[in-house]
């Protein structure tokens, strides 16, 4: 595979990078993808192995053919044979009609088994005969079907500890593990984490419509020694939050800082904090979506309350013509109760505008950041260190917030 068409194949997925480990991938992928071996894609969870089965089919006699991912770990072992291979009527209950399955839908096409050491022992079983023969029997049925599927499997975990521990089939690995494609850590792509940077800010920017940030010479350089345990997904993570919560768009050390966990030296401990982390991050990432829905909403509120001062004025005109015209009429009886509509309607019009006029300016990101100080410190019962943990940033930065906001 020459440099350019390489470059075509990266341009047509948005596939960011130049590093060799990278570029080797990306050529096994395509000199494998024309025959129908069976591929699995190997590498760290966040590295970008989704993308890999698609080059793959893509790149095939079966590109027009049918396509399907499944993950393999988010379907309930209950479900997955009748998911994968079929069912016939009333096989189990519930089982109301009969029931393809994937296996029996993408013959002639490909499909793509991520996080493949996910599968139940018994689905092993069944996946390994139809890798072999080609042949499989529907749930709750008898005869034997045939289908001709290609199989591109990916994984993040370690297979051989899985095969060691009697987890996974060490057949059906061999049989799935025909070519092998490993895709490397974050950490072992030099340069190409500036670049990925610059992707994702540029994505960034369009997507919430702010100025793009960008990166001072040292924060690129701390970019560079961080050892990435999320991977492309984390980097791709930091700077969206980056994106959005930063005030200054030259990105520096200290603001890198606050959004990685710290231990520059130890991966092992900055796995361990991403792991502790995890489900925080993901609050951390819903809290900065909701900001970002409440600046929307903030400036529609604006944009409704213009509208109802103008409504008010003309309310206003209007009740003081009435007033003069009732009065004209003078009729006694009409009057007071035009008179207190008028004067209901005018009040409940004042009181909704003045409420609106007490909403925050905007909602600006340092009010996130307090929040997310606040919180963190309410879940940690005040316990400074372990909010600082869970934050991901370091107790002097936690205590420097904490003053900054007046927490203390
Ligand atoms: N080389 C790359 N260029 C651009 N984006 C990438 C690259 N590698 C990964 N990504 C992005 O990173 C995220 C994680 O990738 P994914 O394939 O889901 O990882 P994995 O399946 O290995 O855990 C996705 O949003 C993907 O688009
Ligand atoms: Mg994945």
């Amino acid at each position: 595979m020459n440099t350019s068409e390489l470059q075509n194949i990266k341009q047509r997925y948005s596939i960011v990078g130049n590093c060799d480990a990278l570029n080797h991938a990306l050529n096994v992928a395509l000199q494998v993808a024309p025959t129908d071996l069976s591929v699995l894609i190997v590498g760290e969870s966040g590295v970008g192995k989704e993308i890999f089965p698609r080059v793959i089919h893509d790149n095939s006699p079966r590109r027009r053919e049918k396509y399907f991912a499944i993950n393999c770990g988010s379907i309930p072992e209950g479900t997955i044979d009748s998911e994968l291979f079929g069912h016939e009527k009333g096989s189990f209950t519930g089982a109301v009609g009969e029931s393809e399955g994937y296996f029996g839908v993408a013959n002639k096409g490909t499909i793509f088994l991520d996080e493949v050491g996910e599968l139940p022992l018994a689905t092993q079983a069944r996946l390994l005969r139809v890798l072999e023969t080609g042949e499989y029997i529907r749930v709750g049925g008898q005869k034997v079907l045939k289908t001709d599927v290609r199989i591109v499997a990916a994984t993040n975990v370690n297979m051989r500890k899985a095969i060691s521990e009697g987890r996974f089939r060490e057949d059906l690995f061999y049989r799935l593990n025909t070519i092998p494609i490993s895709i490397p850590p974050l950490r072992d792509r030099g340069e190409d984490i500036v670049l990925l940077f610059r992707l994702f800010a540029m994505q960034m920017a369009e997507k919430y419509r702010l100025p793009k940030i960008t990166l001072q010479e040292d924060a690129k350089r701390l970019l560079l020694k961080y050892k990435w345990p999320g991977n492309v997904r984390q980097l791709k993570n930091i700077t969206e939050q980056m994106s959005i919560l930063s005030k200054q768009r030259e990105i520096d050390t200290e603001t890198i800082l606050q959004f990685i966990p710290q231990d520059m030296e130890s991966r092992q401990l900055a796995t361990i904090n991403s792991v502790g982390a995890h489900s925080y991050e993901n609050e951390r990432e819903l809290l900065y979506k909701i900001l970002y829905e409440l600046r929307g909403n903030v400036s529609d509120l604006r944009r409704e309350m213009n509208g109802l001062r103008k409504q008010l004025d003309e309310a206003r005109t209007l009740s003081d013509a009435t007033a003069i015209q009732v009065r004209q009429l003078d009729t006694g009886r009409n009057f007071p109760t035009l008179q207190a509509d008028s004067e209901l309607h005018r009040s409940t019009i004042q009181d909704a505008v003045a409420e609106e006029i007490n909403e925050p300016e905007s909602l600006n990101l340092s009010d996130l950041g307090r929040q997310m100080v606040e919180k963190a410190l309410e879940r940690n019962g005040g316990n400074r260190k372990k909010a600082a943990q869970e934050l991901g940033i370091s107790d002097r930065t936690l205590y420097r917030r904490i003053k900054q906001f007046g927490l203390d």
